[in-house]
């Protein structure tokens, strides 16, 4: 993939224009690499639409191929796939050292085989990210789980369902049980679990498959295994996350901006802070207009949560924002211990802000100035493009939008098309004409 290179991309962009126009947001990410894994639980073949075209989706499609899945691309956001040729049932530490979600397969090949290997994840930039519950949950379904050599290996007889508490809301052990447990033996009951939209969403593909999995959204689903899952048509949910940067993006810049194809109940708490913040709302049936237009941002107080609580993927974003509010703000970080590091490079545009253990301490400053910053991860990267799009003095580079292309898809182009002056190049030249400037 030459990461090598794409590492070195940046953006570059002019900022202090209020964002104007409609964007069309893409499908989520986070629901598409688990339905993904999902979709080989079968020999039939899925046909999977609204997948978005970003990084982690073509890793993920890299991991399925490579034990043996067959992926055609019928459009640029439609795949076909069929698990029926899968011959391996070990994933490569290739994958899992790029996304974190690979480890979708282990429930996914579990369920279907019995068996599955896949490289241990690592912790990363957010937080040390452990995976105890679902490894809590793969035994409570009488899977043996062996740790060693750099692998998590589980493997069983039989997988029969089985009670299960979950000691914290967990995304990715949720998914991962809800997986597996399709194909067990029996009842299978996940307390505590996590209600995110892209939770309900991989229970309405398995559904379609043919899985028995009812209350996903709420904290007790209950799972009737089934003998066998079959072919299916199915389209992802639009992309909260996405959905959220842009409307930030909009209020930061003072713009007005419609986000369509949308899920407006799955962005009510970023819309709450957003009317909170002094934004004016319009909600439709399938798009949500943000108007922030000679507006004065107010400040406010978040904790992120998992949803409906405000999300924390959403965190930088929502700095960002309050960073620009007349007053002094707080923002929380419950989820992750990791996830304030790109505030050393937003105090290089001017911000006021104080980090003390997991609260950010913001003081609102009138703008930001542009500076060369570096994306330390996906979310704090399209966060800093924001606080870039919103100086009104000075040029924004910000270099790793590796991070940033990971999730999402055509960001640079979607911003232009709403009056931005963004682009994107190669860090290459940026040093050349630094190095000119300096000799
Ligand atoms: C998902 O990660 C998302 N990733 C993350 O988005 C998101 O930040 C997170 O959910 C929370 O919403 C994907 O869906 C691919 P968790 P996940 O398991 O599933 C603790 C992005 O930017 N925990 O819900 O890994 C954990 O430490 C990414 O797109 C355990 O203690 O998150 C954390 O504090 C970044 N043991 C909390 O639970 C476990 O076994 C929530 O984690 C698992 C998790």
């Amino acid at each position: 993939m030459g990461t090598g290179m794409k590492k070195m991309d940046q953006y570059r962009m002019r900022g202090g224009r209020p964002l104007y126009g409609s964007v069309e947001i893409s499908g989520a990410k986070n629901a598409a690499l688990a339905i993904l894994a999902a979709a080989v639980m079968t020999d039939d073949v899925v046909v999977v639409d609204n997948v978005p075209d970003v990084r982690d989706v073509r890793v993920m499609i890299g991991a399925l191929e490579d034990i043996g899945a067959r992926i055609r691309k019928l459009d640029k956001h439609k795949l076909e796939i069929c698990g029926a040729g899968i011959t391996g049932l070990s994933v490569d530490y290739e994958y899992i050292k790029k996304i974190r979600a690979s480890y979708y397969l282990l429930g996914a090949l579990l369920g279907k085989y019995r068996k599955a290997e896949v490289a241990l994840p690592g912790g990363c930039a957010i937080g040390s990210r452990p995976i105890d519950l679902h490894i809590k949950g793969f035994k409570a379904l009488g899977a043996e789980v062996d740790i060693g050599y750099g692998l998590i290996s589980a493997s069983c007889e039989h997988l029969l369902g089985n009670h299960i508490y979950l000691d914290k809301v967990s995304v990715g052990a949720t998914i991962n049980i809800l997986m597996a447990a399709s194909l067990a033996k029996g009842k299978t009951i996940i307390e505590n679990a996590a209600k995110e939209p892209h939770v309900v969403d991989v229970a309405n593909l398995l559904n379609s498959m043919g899985a028995n999995i009812r209350g996903a959204g709420t904290d007790v689903i209950r799972i009737v295994g089934v003998e066998r899952l079959h072919g299916t048509e199915y389209s992802v949910i639009p992309d909260q996350i996405e959905a959220g940067t842009f409307m930030f993006a909009a209020a930061a810049t003072h713009g007005d901006v419609l986000v369509k194809n949308v899920i407006p109940k799955h962005l009510e708490a970023t819309t709450a802070k957003l009317l909170e913040a002094g934004c004016e709302i319009v909600e439709y049936d399938d798009a949500v207009r943000v108007v922030a237009k000679g507006r004065q941002l107010h400040p406010t107080q978040v904790t992120t949560l998992p949803y409906p609580g405000f999300p924390t993927d959403m965190q930088p974003q929502m700095t960002v924002l309050l960073g620009l509010a007349q007053g002094t703000s707080t923002v929380t970080e419950s989820i992750w211990e990791n996830r304030f590091k790109y505030v050393d490079e937003l105090r290089r545009m001017g911000a006021d802000i104080k980090v003390e253990s997991n609260i950010a301490i913001i003081c609102g400053v009138p703008t930001y100035t542009g500076a060369r910053v570096s994306a330390p991860d996906l979310r704090a990267g399209a966060a800093l493009v924001i606080a870039g799009l919103a100086a009104k003095d000075g040029e924004t580079i910000v270099d790793d939008v590796y991070y940033i292309q990971r999730g999402y898809e055509e960001f640079d182009e979607k911003l232009r098309r709403l009056g931005a002056e963004i682009e994107l190049c190669s860090s290459e030249r940026t040093n050349k004409r630094l190095m000119k400037k300096v000799s």
